[in-house]
């Protein structure tokens, strides 16, 4: 966090050179722009080369293992694969079957985690409210499907937060969610009653069964975050989103677009956390 919070006010018009010679291929095998690009522009500022492994062009189109793809790559001299799969444990997987001297960083698998969002999201909320322990943080929508919701649930109480809300439909909970710290509302205003950070999510349909699917307008009212229910929580308090956002389903444009919103902030976090955990995977071997 602390090495984020160099790069964050020193990035913006430094390449540090600390990557370079290094070779980091970003291998994305579900959509992302927020996640892809940041990891790629951080890890230019730190000097590295990158390669943007294009999955739908690739040898596992021909039959070709996952592994054997990768095993290939590494055999080119990538020093770190940057990797987004819809299969819970792909990164692990491969960081257990790769040489140990290839750095493997989790940008998101399935359902399970997303750690660099969490991170980038508790850096966005320490700006604003350094003392995590007392915060209550409330966390509304699709969680069930969340690996943004998972990874922020971990750090959250690793860090020492004692009031954790989800908010969501019972069918948009998950019995693994539950555990210490952890309470759930299905009214969206009786969970915001004194938050001082208020998270959305988007419903992830690639992962719903299409019976699972809600009525949007039903869930906006009900659950999507808009003006009148911020009254609720404390009267500064900050709204996140990990985009893509949907507007007027998971968050209304007033709110997202508001004075309380810091989701272009969470954003911006997303380069400098990158290049911390660039630099601390690579130069840790
Ligand atoms: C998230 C993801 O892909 O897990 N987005 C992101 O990385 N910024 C959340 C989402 O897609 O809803």
């Amino acid at each position: 966090m602390s090495s984020a919070q160099r790069f964050n006010l020193e990035a913006k018009n430094t390449v540090e050179q600390t990557l370079s010679r290094k070779t980091i291929c970003n291998a994305f095998f579900e959509s992302s722009t927020r996640t892809r690009c940041s990891f790629e522009i951080a890890a230019k500022r730190l000097g590295a080369d990158v390669i943007n492994f294009d999955a739908k062009i690739s040898s596992t189109q021909k039959g070709e293992s996952l592994l054997d793809t990768f095993t290939a790559l590494s055999a080119m001299g990538i020093d770190a694969f940057v990797v987004r799969h819809s299969e819970v444990g792909t990164a692990q997987y491969l960081s257990e079957n790769l040489p140990s001297s290839v750095a493997i960083i989790n940008a998101g698998d399935g359902h399970h985690a997303h750690p660099t969002q969490a991170l980038l999201d508790v850096l966005t909320i320490k700006q604003h409210k350094p003392t995590l322990e007392t915060l209550s943080i409330a966390i509304i929508g699709d969680v069930s499907h969340s690996r943004v919701a998972r990874s922020q649930i971990a750090l959250f109480r690793q860090l020492g937060v004692s009031d954790i809300r989800i908010i969501a439909p019972e069918r948009m909970f998950s019995q693994d969610l539950a555990g210490p710290a952890i309470s759930h509302f299905s009214t969206l205003n009786d969970g915001l009653q004194e938050v001082d950070v208020i998270i959305a999510l988007r419903i992830q349909k690639e992962r719903m069964q299409n019976a699972e699917i809600p009525n949007f307008e039903e869930y906006f009212q009900q659950y999507g975050l808009k003006t009148d229910n911020l009254k609720y929580a404390k009267q500064n308090a900050i709204v996140l989103h990990p985009g893509p956002i949907n507007r007027e389903i998971d968050i209304a444009s007033a709110v997202a677009d508001g004075p309380q919103s810091v989701i272009l902030q969470q954003i911006s976090n997303g380069v400098a956390i990158r290049m911390a955990v660039l630099e601390w995977a690579l130069l840790n071997q």
